[in-house]
Parts: structure tokens; sequence; C-alpha cells
């Protein structure tokens, strides 16, 4: 057990079959809570699971695409009745295209908004119909949403995925207020993250190398670094930490906030 104890709670977290989210997934089951791991990846997430399982806690996997309504009903659903409840979400699936603006392409930047923006936004409306009084759930709790760095800072080639990641930014207090005003009892903040050296994390410095904007993809993670005063890319057990404390009591009077995790890059 780490610093917070997250004891008989109960997690949902999308994109959780690998990278950040499994991060979290792990995080979050490692500071006792139970999760179910919530991925169009069904293997990687059946595996995720059952990883977390091994290690002693609660966990389980529901196939969900966050674009689709009514399989987020079904999600919290399968999660109520795995876990016997519901008082946690993290939306943290998301993807990243990488466009010059004088080329993107209508599908792409279609697919980003869906999944990076519809996605929260529709696990925000089923988790405040889940957990708030009277709900299936009913018990109030916390929503951690996975916003960027990308929100903060001016970085060429991806202005459509940070436009998204600013909206997740702003759904965030929105959704902070409206709970409050209508005693959801449901808290909800954000997450910026650093660059990461992951599959996505990489893939973004060889795109950015590919559209001509960098020489090599040294150059190009040494951009980023030199614009980040603790001098180094962030790891995954750095955000997923963020992410447990925001979902902790420690963090029992912070709703509407954004929290970089991004060594002080974003300013
Ligand atoms: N990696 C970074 O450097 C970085 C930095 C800042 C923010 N983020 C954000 O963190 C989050 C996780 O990133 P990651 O690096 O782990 O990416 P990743 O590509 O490794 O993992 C993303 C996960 O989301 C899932 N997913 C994709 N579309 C989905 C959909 N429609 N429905 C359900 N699941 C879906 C994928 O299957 C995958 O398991 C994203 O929101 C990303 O924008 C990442």
């Amino acid at each position: 057990m780490g610093v917070h104890d997250l004891t008989g709670r109960n997690a949902l977290v999308t994109g959780g079959a690998q990278g950040l989210g499994a991060q979290m997934a792990a995080a979050l089951a490692q500071a006792g809570a139970g999760v179910v791991i919530a991925d169009i990846d069904e293997e990687a997430g059946r595996a995720t699971a059952d990883a977390i399982e091994r290690s002693g806690a609660r966990a389980a996997f529901v196939a969900l695409d966050v674009t689709e309504d009514a399989g987020w009903e079904s999600a919290v659903a399968v999660t109520i009745a795995e876990l016997g409840g519901f008082d946690l979400l993290v939306n943290n699936a998301g993807v990243e295209i990488t466009e010059l603006l004088t080329d993107i392409s209508q599908d792409r930047v279609r697919a980003m908004l869906d999944i990076n923006l519809l996605g929260p936004a529709l696990g925000i409306k089923h988790a405040f119909r889940a957990m708030r009084p009277g709900g299936p759930a009913g018990t109030g709790g916390t929503i951690v949403n996975i916003s960027s760095v990308a929100a903060t800072i001016a970085f060429p080639g991806i202005a459509m995925y940070s436009a998204t990641k600013s909206g997740v930014d702003r759904l965030t207090r929105v959704a902070a207020m409206e709970s409050g005003k209508l005693g959801y009892g449901v808290r909800v903040n954000c997450v910026y993250p650093g660059l990461v050296g992951n599959r996505m994390g990489l893939a973004l410095a060889n795109d950015v190398v590919e559209l001509g904007l960098f020489p090599d993809t040294d150059e190009a993670v040494g951009a980023v670094v030199g614009q980040t005063p603790l001098g180094r890319l962030a790891t995954g057990e750095e955000i997923a930490a963020a992410v447990v404390f925001l979902a902790s009591d420690a963090a029992g009077f912070i709703t509407g906030a954004g929290l970089p995790v991004d060594g002080g890059m974003g300013m």
C-alpha cells in the first residue's frame, strides 16, 4: 500500500489494456481499489486484468469502445456487477494522430474528437448517472480525465490532438460545476501528463520527424526535454501516482482542477 488508501473503492479505467491506462489500473489496485479494465483491445485487456487479479486485487475486463453510448451503459453495469459498486472513473483512452494543419484529414480529426473528447463526455454522463444519489451505485465518487501537456503548450504537428485535450480540460471544469450544483457528490479533475517514452510518446517523436519538423527523433525528444524544467520525460508510474492521488481522500477538497505532471513543461 502506498501513501493513499483506496481500499473498497471500485474503478473503471478506459484504455486500460496497455500503456498508461494499464499502469494506472495497477497503481489503483495496489492502493486497494477493485478495477475494471475497459478497452477495445480484448486480448491485451483481459491479460492486464488477469495480471492484476493474480497480484491479489479484484479485477475484470469489459469490452468498450468509448465512443459508443450504449457500450458505456453496459460497461457501467458490468463494473457494478463485478465489483459491487462504482465510485471511480478514469477517462484515459485516447489516440494521437500527428498532422500539419495544412494536411489534416476530416476522418482522422473526427476519430480524435470522438475518442478523446466524446468518449470522456459519455463516460462522465454514465458515471454521473450511476454514482449520483439514487443511481445504481449511488454513493458519489470521483472522475479523473486524462488530458495532456499538449493542452498547455504549442508544439508543432499536434494542433487537433491539442485541441481535443484542451476540450478535456474545459469539460472537466464544467462537469465539476454541474456535479456540485446538482448534488451528485462526484469530484471531477484532470491530469496533464508530460511526454512519456512509451508507444504513443515515441510514435509522436517519429511522426514529427516524418513531417520534417525535426531532423531526427533525438532532436524531437530533445526539444521536449529542453522545454522541461526537470530536464527529462515523464514515467508512467509518475502519471499513475497523480491519478491515485486525485482519486483518494487526500484530494477530498479538489474538484474542477487540472494537475500538470509534466516536469514543468506547460506553464
Ligand atoms: N504517452 C504519452 O506521452 C502521453 C502524454 C500525454 C497524454 N497522454 C494520454 O494518456 C492516455 C493514454 O495514452 P497511452 O500512452 O497509454 O496510449 P496507448 O496507445 O499506449 O494506449 C491507449 C489505449 O486506449 C485504447 N483505446 C483506443 N481507442 C479506444 C476506444 N475507442 N475505446 C476504448 N479504448 C480505446 C487502446 O486500445 C489502448 O489500450 C491518452 O489519453 C493519451 O492522449 C499520453
